[in-house]
């Protein structure tokens, strides 16, 4: 797809950003000419992801391994991105960790998990990022999901984080509009060849089942969810704050239905069949 967007003289960070949905925007970032940092917690990862954002054209790229459930990490790691790259234009938050797993059957140290990656983790980005900012004009985009606002089965943990998340999108759309910041959410549908959509779709019955689901008949791709997130980061979004926007088929005119119970179905039986 040709790019239409111009981030030249623009600096990007993307947490999260070495695989699948995040790493795709920060690669379409740097098509786009901006500077691009990116940060998770596989060293490996962070490298492989600067290359690829080297080689497609970014005007410097920069990674950095941290685990976002960790405060000082977060910090620490966005006063050397600022060391570097100087104050932030457009800040990508979507690091997340996804299972399928029954309320009943999950350890409280299995919801919790969830709750500190993607919600506090989430925080954690916000106000690390915070002093490092522009102002005004700073973009804040929040990678959340539909489980913020359909629930599924299997998916209480990730239901209960992804809604706090939007929540903070809306309440900093607030707290922080008047200092010229933007906030908003992107929530992806089923994005084919994802982490996530295999980890909720792991046969290719339930796919074939998703994708039925789907109004406009397809899987999303990568690209689908950096166009909206190049859009947002842009100048044409800026009376656009507050907002949580769905770029995910329709999918969510439809509700969870059918995904929703495949999934408790087929997880289930595999309790029922753990217990014997
Ligand atoms: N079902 C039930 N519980 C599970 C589980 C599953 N499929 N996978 C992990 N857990 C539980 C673990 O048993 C552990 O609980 P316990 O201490 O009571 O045994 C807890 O969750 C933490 O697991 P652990 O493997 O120690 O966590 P981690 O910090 O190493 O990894 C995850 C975090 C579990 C979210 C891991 O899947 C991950 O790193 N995910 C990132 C990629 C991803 O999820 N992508 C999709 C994004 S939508
Ligand atoms: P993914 O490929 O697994 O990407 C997750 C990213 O987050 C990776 O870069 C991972 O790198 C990083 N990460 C995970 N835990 C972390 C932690 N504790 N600290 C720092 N970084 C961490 O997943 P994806 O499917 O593309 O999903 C990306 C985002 O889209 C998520 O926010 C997800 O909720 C959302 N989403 C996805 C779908 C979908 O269909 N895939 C649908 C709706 C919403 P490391 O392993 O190196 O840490």
């Amino acid at each position: 797809m040709a790019t239409t967007f111009d981030f030249n003289n623009k600096t990007v960070a993307v947490i999260g950003g070495t695989s699948g949905i995040n790493r795709g925007i920060a690669e379409r970032f740097a098509a786009a000419g901006a500077q691009v940092a990116v940060a998770s917690r596989s060293q490996d990862k962070v490298d492989d992801t600067v290359a690829s954002l080297k080689a497609r054209g970014a005007a410097a790229a920069l990674g950095i391994a941290f685990d976002v459930r960790d405060p000082e990490a977060v910090a620490e790691g966005f006063a050397k991105i600022h060391e570097s790259f100087g104050d932030l234009d457009i800040l990508v938050s979507g690091a997340a960790g996804n299972f399928p797993a029954l309320a009943a059957d999950m350890s409280v140290n299995a919801f919790k998990t969830v709750i500190d990656i993607d919600l506090m983790g989430t925080i954690h980005v916000m106000k690390a990022a915070y002093p490092y900012l522009t102002r005004p004009g700073a973009s804040i985009i929040s990678i959340s999901a539909p489980q913020s606002y359909l629930p599924y089965e299997g998916q209480s943990h990730v239901c209960a984080a992804k809604a706090g998340v939007d929540q903070i999108t809306r309440t900093l759309s607030l707290e922080w509009g008047l200092e010229g910041i933007r906030i908003n959410s992107v929530v992806p549908g089923f994005i084919d060849g994802t982490e996530g959509a295999k980890r909720l779709a792991p046969s290719p019955e339930v796919l074939k089942g998703l994708t039925r689901s789907i109004p406009l008949g397809r899987l999303g791709d990568c690209d689908d969810v950096a166009n909206a997130c190049l859009f947002l980061g842009s100048d044409m979004a800026s009376y656009i704050s507050g907002t949580v926007l769905a770029v995910d088929g329709a999918l969510y005119q439809r509700g969870s239905g059918s995904t929703g119970e495949m999934m408790g179905h087929m997880l289930r039986a595999a309790s029922a069949q753990k217990k014997g």
